[in-house]
Protein backbone atom coordinates (compact mmCIF):
# COMPACT_ATOMS: atom_id res chain seq x y z
CA UNK A 1 0.00 0.00 0.00
CA UNK A 2 1.21 3.41 -0.98
CA UNK A 3 1.23 5.68 2.09
CA UNK A 4 -0.75 8.85 1.95
CA UNK A 5 0.82 12.29 1.44
CA UNK A 6 -2.06 14.52 2.67
CA UNK A 7 -2.79 15.21 5.55
CA UNK A 8 -6.44 13.65 6.49
CA UNK A 9 -9.14 15.26 8.44
CA UNK A 10 -12.33 14.74 10.27
CA UNK A 11 -14.27 16.40 12.92
CA UNK A 12 -17.86 16.29 14.88
CA UNK A 13 -19.28 18.52 17.63
CA UNK A 14 -20.87 17.91 20.48
CA UNK A 15 -24.64 17.48 21.95
CA UNK A 16 -26.35 18.91 24.51
CA UNK A 17 -29.36 16.30 25.96
CA UNK A 18 -32.59 18.21 26.23
CA UNK A 19 -34.23 15.91 27.96
CA UNK A 20 -34.79 11.84 27.93
CA UNK A 21 -31.25 11.06 28.87
CA UNK A 22 -31.18 7.59 30.34
CA UNK A 23 -34.53 7.05 29.87
CA UNK A 24 -33.72 7.05 26.46
CA UNK A 25 -31.78 3.48 26.77
CA UNK A 26 -34.78 1.71 28.17
CA UNK A 27 -36.38 2.78 24.67
CA UNK A 28 -38.13 5.99 25.92
CA UNK A 29 -37.86 9.36 23.45
CA UNK A 30 -35.25 11.91 23.95
CA UNK A 31 -34.37 15.66 22.22
CA UNK A 32 -30.87 16.21 21.86
CA UNK A 33 -29.56 19.68 20.29
CA UNK A 34 -26.13 20.14 18.44
CA UNK A 35 -23.78 21.81 20.70
CA UNK A 36 -21.18 23.54 18.04
CA UNK A 37 -19.27 25.94 20.48
CA UNK A 38 -17.41 23.03 21.55
CA UNK A 39 -15.53 20.62 18.37
CA UNK A 40 -13.30 18.39 18.05
CA UNK A 41 -11.00 17.88 14.88
CA UNK A 42 -8.90 14.87 14.61
CA UNK A 43 -5.63 15.37 11.59
CA UNK A 44 -4.01 12.19 10.67
CA UNK A 45 -0.82 12.98 8.99
CA UNK A 46 1.66 10.24 7.04
CA UNK A 47 4.82 9.37 8.09
CA UNK A 48 6.90 6.15 8.12
CA UNK A 49 6.81 2.91 10.93
CA UNK A 50 4.02 3.03 13.90
CA UNK A 51 0.68 4.82 14.58
CA UNK A 52 1.65 7.34 17.05
CA UNK A 53 -1.18 9.47 18.70
CA UNK A 54 -1.43 12.73 20.32
CA UNK A 55 -4.22 13.40 22.91
CA UNK A 56 -5.01 15.49 25.67
CA UNK A 57 -4.52 12.37 27.84
CA UNK A 58 -2.08 10.64 25.80
CA UNK A 59 0.70 10.62 23.64
CA UNK A 60 3.01 7.97 22.30
CA UNK A 61 2.34 4.63 20.19
CA UNK A 62 -1.19 3.73 19.97
CA UNK A 63 -0.51 0.15 20.42
CA UNK A 64 0.43 1.15 24.48
CA UNK A 65 -2.47 3.58 24.75
CA UNK A 66 -4.27 3.43 28.17
CA UNK A 67 -7.22 1.25 28.62
CA UNK A 68 -9.14 4.88 28.47
CA UNK A 69 -8.60 4.97 24.62
CA UNK A 70 -9.60 1.09 23.84
CA UNK A 71 -12.31 3.02 22.28
CA UNK A 72 -10.30 4.50 19.63
CA UNK A 73 -8.18 1.45 19.28
CA UNK A 74 -11.11 -0.85 18.68
CA UNK A 75 -12.09 2.01 16.00
CA UNK A 76 -8.66 1.91 14.32
CA UNK A 77 -8.78 -2.20 14.25
CA UNK A 78 -12.13 -2.21 12.93
CA UNK A 79 -12.12 0.54 10.18
CA UNK A 80 -8.31 -0.68 9.04
CA UNK A 81 -9.96 -4.53 9.00
CA UNK A 82 -12.86 -3.22 6.98
CA UNK A 83 -10.67 -1.41 4.35
CA UNK A 84 -8.20 -3.84 4.15
CA UNK A 85 -5.73 -2.07 5.01
CA UNK A 86 -2.34 -1.76 7.38
CA UNK A 87 -2.71 0.09 10.51
CA UNK A 88 0.68 1.34 10.20
CA UNK A 89 2.64 4.92 9.00
CA UNK A 90 -0.23 7.32 10.92
CA UNK A 91 0.66 10.24 13.12
CA UNK A 92 -2.96 10.94 15.08
CA UNK A 93 -3.70 14.13 16.57
CA UNK A 94 -7.16 15.14 18.30
CA UNK A 95 -8.20 18.68 18.98
CA UNK A 96 -10.78 18.71 21.37
CA UNK A 97 -12.75 21.60 22.89
CA UNK A 98 -15.32 18.95 24.53
CA UNK A 99 -14.63 18.26 27.83
CA UNK A 100 -14.35 14.59 28.43
CA UNK A 101 -16.88 12.56 31.14
CA UNK A 102 -19.01 15.74 31.27
CA UNK A 103 -22.33 14.67 29.19
CA UNK A 104 -21.29 16.66 26.20
CA UNK A 105 -20.61 13.50 24.13
CA UNK A 106 -16.98 14.07 23.83
CA UNK A 107 -16.48 10.18 23.35
CA UNK A 108 -19.26 9.96 20.72
CA UNK A 109 -17.81 12.91 18.85
CA UNK A 110 -14.03 11.79 18.86
CA UNK A 111 -14.74 8.55 17.87
CA UNK A 112 -16.77 10.25 14.62
CA UNK A 113 -14.03 12.34 14.04
CA UNK A 114 -11.84 9.69 14.34
CA UNK A 115 -13.66 7.32 11.71
CA UNK A 116 -13.66 10.51 9.26
CA UNK A 117 -10.17 10.99 8.78
CA UNK A 118 -9.02 7.57 8.71
CA UNK A 119 -11.63 7.23 5.84
CA UNK A 120 -9.82 10.75 4.85
CA UNK A 121 -6.79 9.08 5.09
CA UNK A 122 -7.22 6.04 2.94
CA UNK A 123 -9.59 7.69 0.52
CA UNK A 124 -12.59 5.62 0.77
CA UNK A 125 -16.35 6.90 0.74
CA UNK A 126 -18.02 6.64 4.24
CA UNK A 127 -21.82 6.36 4.47
CA UNK A 128 -23.90 7.41 7.02
CA UNK A 129 -24.33 3.70 7.92
CA UNK A 130 -20.91 2.79 8.63
CA UNK A 131 -19.93 5.59 10.46
CA UNK A 132 -23.17 4.60 12.75
CA UNK A 133 -21.72 1.02 12.84
CA UNK A 134 -18.02 2.04 14.06
CA UNK A 135 -19.02 4.51 16.13
CA UNK A 136 -21.70 1.99 17.94
CA UNK A 137 -18.81 -0.28 18.37
CA UNK A 138 -17.00 2.52 19.86
CA UNK A 139 -19.53 3.61 22.22
CA UNK A 140 -20.05 0.25 23.45
CA UNK A 141 -16.66 0.20 25.04
CA UNK A 142 -16.97 3.76 26.65
CA UNK A 143 -20.65 3.56 27.94
CA UNK A 144 -21.29 -0.06 27.96
CA UNK A 145 -24.92 0.22 26.82
CA UNK A 146 -24.92 3.35 24.52
CA UNK A 147 -28.87 4.06 23.41
CA UNK A 148 -26.66 5.54 20.31
CA UNK A 149 -28.64 9.20 20.71
CA UNK A 150 -25.04 11.03 21.07
CA UNK A 151 -23.78 9.07 17.73
CA UNK A 152 -26.28 10.47 15.86
CA UNK A 153 -26.51 14.43 17.46
CA UNK A 154 -22.68 15.01 17.32
CA UNK A 155 -22.96 14.69 13.63
CA UNK A 156 -26.48 16.63 13.35
CA UNK A 157 -27.06 20.22 12.28
CA UNK A 158 -30.21 20.33 13.66
CA UNK A 159 -32.18 19.06 17.20
CA UNK A 160 -33.27 15.40 17.13
CA UNK A 161 -35.95 13.57 18.33
CA UNK A 162 -34.49 9.94 19.05
CA UNK A 163 -35.90 6.89 19.62
CA UNK A 164 -33.57 3.65 20.39
CA UNK A 165 -33.75 1.54 16.92
CA UNK A 166 -36.90 3.26 16.03
CA UNK A 167 -36.51 6.69 15.26
CA UNK A 168 -33.94 9.61 14.37
CA UNK A 169 -36.42 12.88 13.43
CA UNK A 170 -34.06 15.96 13.10
CA UNK A 171 -36.28 19.25 13.57
CA UNK A 172 -35.72 22.57 13.55
CA UNK A 173 -36.36 24.59 16.91
CA UNK A 174 -36.80 28.23 16.77
CA UNK A 175 -37.49 28.95 20.51
CA UNK A 176 -36.90 32.40 21.50
CA UNK A 177 -35.07 31.01 24.34
CA UNK A 178 -31.31 30.37 25.39
CA UNK A 179 -30.15 27.23 27.48
CA UNK A 180 -26.99 28.40 29.75
CA UNK A 181 -24.92 25.41 30.40
CA UNK A 182 -22.78 24.94 33.12
CA UNK A 183 -20.00 22.46 33.89
CA UNK A 184 -19.56 21.13 37.88
CA UNK A 185 -16.37 20.57 36.73
CA UNK A 186 -16.45 16.80 38.03
CA UNK A 187 -16.42 13.81 35.33
CA UNK A 188 -19.24 11.77 35.13
CA UNK A 189 -18.54 7.96 34.94
CA UNK A 190 -21.82 7.52 32.10
CA UNK A 191 -20.47 3.47 32.53
CA UNK A 192 -21.54 3.07 35.88
CA UNK A 193 -24.80 5.84 35.94
CA UNK A 194 -26.26 4.09 32.88
CA UNK A 195 -25.50 0.51 34.84
CA UNK A 196 -27.11 1.44 38.14
CA UNK A 197 -30.34 2.87 36.36
CA UNK A 198 -30.05 -0.21 34.54
CA UNK A 199 -30.54 -2.21 37.68
CA UNK A 200 -33.28 0.08 39.12
CA UNK A 201 -35.24 -0.28 36.23
CA UNK A 202 -34.66 -3.81 36.24
CA UNK A 203 -35.49 -4.11 40.07
CA UNK A 204 -39.35 -4.49 40.65
CA UNK A 205 -38.92 -3.68 44.24
CA UNK A 206 -38.02 -0.18 43.16
CA UNK A 207 -40.34 2.48 40.99
CA UNK A 208 -37.20 2.57 38.50
CA UNK A 209 -39.41 1.68 35.16
CA UNK A 210 -42.20 3.95 36.66
CA UNK A 211 -39.60 7.58 36.85
CA UNK A 212 -38.56 5.94 33.12
CA UNK A 213 -42.01 6.05 31.26
CA UNK A 214 -42.56 9.49 33.07
CA UNK A 215 -39.25 10.51 31.47
CA UNK A 216 -40.52 9.59 28.46
CA UNK A 217 -43.75 11.31 28.83
CA UNK A 218 -42.45 14.58 30.03
CA UNK A 219 -40.55 14.20 26.82
CA UNK A 220 -43.44 14.01 24.64
CA UNK A 221 -44.56 16.75 26.14
CA UNK A 222 -41.69 19.19 25.76
CA UNK A 223 -41.80 18.13 21.96
CA UNK A 224 -45.49 19.62 22.42
CA UNK A 225 -44.01 22.51 23.79
CA UNK A 226 -41.24 23.43 21.63
CA UNK A 227 -43.44 23.42 18.67
CA UNK A 228 -46.06 25.41 20.29
CA UNK A 229 -43.05 27.51 21.37
CA UNK A 230 -44.26 27.61 25.02
CA UNK A 231 -40.93 28.61 26.87
CA UNK A 232 -42.53 29.08 30.01
CA UNK A 233 -44.01 24.84 30.68
CA UNK A 234 -41.19 23.76 28.48
CA UNK A 235 -39.14 25.24 31.37
CA UNK A 236 -41.64 23.09 34.03
CA UNK A 237 -41.18 19.84 32.35
CA UNK A 238 -37.38 20.55 32.96
CA UNK A 239 -37.03 20.89 36.31
CA UNK A 240 -39.48 17.82 36.23
CA UNK A 241 -37.05 15.52 34.51
CA UNK A 242 -34.46 16.60 37.29
CA UNK A 243 -36.69 15.60 40.14
CA UNK A 244 -36.96 12.26 38.69
CA UNK A 245 -33.44 12.14 37.36
CA UNK A 246 -32.35 12.72 40.90
CA UNK A 247 -35.08 9.70 41.89
CA UNK A 248 -32.87 7.24 39.54
CA UNK A 249 -29.43 8.57 41.49
CA UNK A 250 -28.08 10.33 38.53
CA UNK A 251 -27.89 13.59 39.59
CA UNK A 252 -25.19 14.48 43.00
CA UNK A 253 -25.03 17.66 45.26
CA UNK A 254 -22.65 20.05 42.67
CA UNK A 255 -25.75 19.21 39.95
CA UNK A 256 -28.75 19.86 42.50
CA UNK A 257 -26.59 22.97 44.01
CA UNK A 258 -26.58 24.72 40.42
CA UNK A 259 -29.79 23.50 39.13
CA UNK A 260 -31.27 25.16 42.84
CA UNK A 261 -29.29 28.44 42.44
CA UNK A 262 -30.72 28.40 38.42
CA UNK A 263 -34.22 28.47 39.65
CA UNK A 264 -33.56 30.67 42.20
CA UNK A 265 -32.30 33.48 39.51
CA UNK A 266 -35.19 33.36 37.61
CA UNK A 267 -34.58 30.59 35.05
CA UNK A 268 -37.50 28.82 33.56
CA UNK A 269 -36.80 25.28 34.14
CA UNK A 270 -32.99 23.67 35.27
CA UNK A 271 -31.12 19.83 34.77
CA UNK A 272 -28.56 18.21 34.54
CA UNK A 273 -27.73 16.87 31.44
CA UNK A 274 -26.10 13.78 29.84
CA UNK A 275 -25.01 11.28 32.10
CA UNK A 276 -24.69 13.01 35.40
CA UNK A 277 -23.24 12.31 38.78
CA UNK A 278 -20.90 15.62 37.33
CA UNK A 279 -20.34 17.02 34.22
CA UNK A 280 -23.09 19.70 32.79
CA UNK A 281 -26.44 20.89 33.92
CA UNK A 282 -28.54 23.28 31.77
CA UNK A 283 -30.82 26.05 32.25
CA UNK A 284 -33.67 27.78 30.39
CA UNK A 285 -34.08 31.45 30.02
CA UNK A 286 -35.67 33.82 27.79
CA UNK A 287 -33.12 36.65 26.78
CA UNK A 288 -29.69 36.68 26.29
CA UNK A 289 -29.19 39.15 29.17
CA UNK A 290 -31.00 36.90 31.25
CA UNK A 291 -28.49 34.19 30.27
CA UNK A 292 -25.45 36.39 30.90
CA UNK A 293 -26.68 37.01 34.21
CA UNK A 294 -27.41 33.30 35.35
CA UNK A 295 -23.72 32.17 33.73
CA UNK A 296 -22.50 34.50 36.50
CA UNK A 297 -24.56 33.76 39.07
CA UNK A 298 -23.83 29.33 38.02
CA UNK A 299 -20.15 30.46 38.36
CA UNK A 300 -20.90 32.36 42.30
CA UNK A 301 -22.32 28.75 42.47
CA UNK A 302 -19.10 26.74 41.64
CA UNK A 303 -19.50 26.11 37.98
CA UNK A 304 -15.95 25.92 36.14
CA UNK A 305 -17.30 27.02 32.68
CA UNK A 306 -20.93 28.27 31.04
CA UNK A 307 -21.98 28.32 27.81
CA UNK A 308 -24.70 30.62 25.75
CA UNK A 309 -26.54 28.15 23.62
CA UNK A 310 -29.42 30.19 21.69
CA UNK A 311 -32.66 27.64 20.64
CA UNK A 312 -33.98 29.96 18.11
CA UNK A 313 -32.98 31.78 14.80
CA UNK A 314 -31.02 34.12 16.39
CA UNK A 315 -27.34 33.12 16.94
CA UNK A 316 -25.87 36.24 18.09
CA UNK A 317 -25.47 35.04 21.63
C1 LIG B 1 -25.33 10.07 27.61
O1 LIG B 1 -24.99 11.23 26.88
C2 LIG B 1 -26.80 9.83 27.53
C3 LIG B 1 -27.28 8.58 28.25
O2 LIG B 1 -28.70 8.53 28.05
C4 LIG B 1 -26.64 7.33 27.72
C5 LIG B 1 -27.06 6.99 26.30
O3 LIG B 1 -28.13 7.40 25.85
O4 LIG B 1 -26.30 6.27 25.64
C6 LIG B 1 -27.03 8.67 29.74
Amino acid sequence: MKIPTKRATGSAHGKIILIGEHSVVHHQPAIAIPFTSATVDVFIDPIIGDVLIDSLYYKGKMKEAPASLNNLKETLHGVTLYLGVQAKDMQITINSKIPAERGMGSSAAVATAFVRALFDYFDRELSHGLLNQFVGVAEKIAHGNPSGIDASVVRSDDAVYFIRNQKTEHFDSHLPAYLVIADTGQEGETIHAVADVGKLVANEQTDGRKWIEELGRLTIEARKKIEEVKVNELGQILTQAQVLLKNLTVSNDALDQLVASAIEHGALGAKLTGGGRGGCMIALVETFEQAETLADKLIEAKAIKTWIHPLGVDNNG
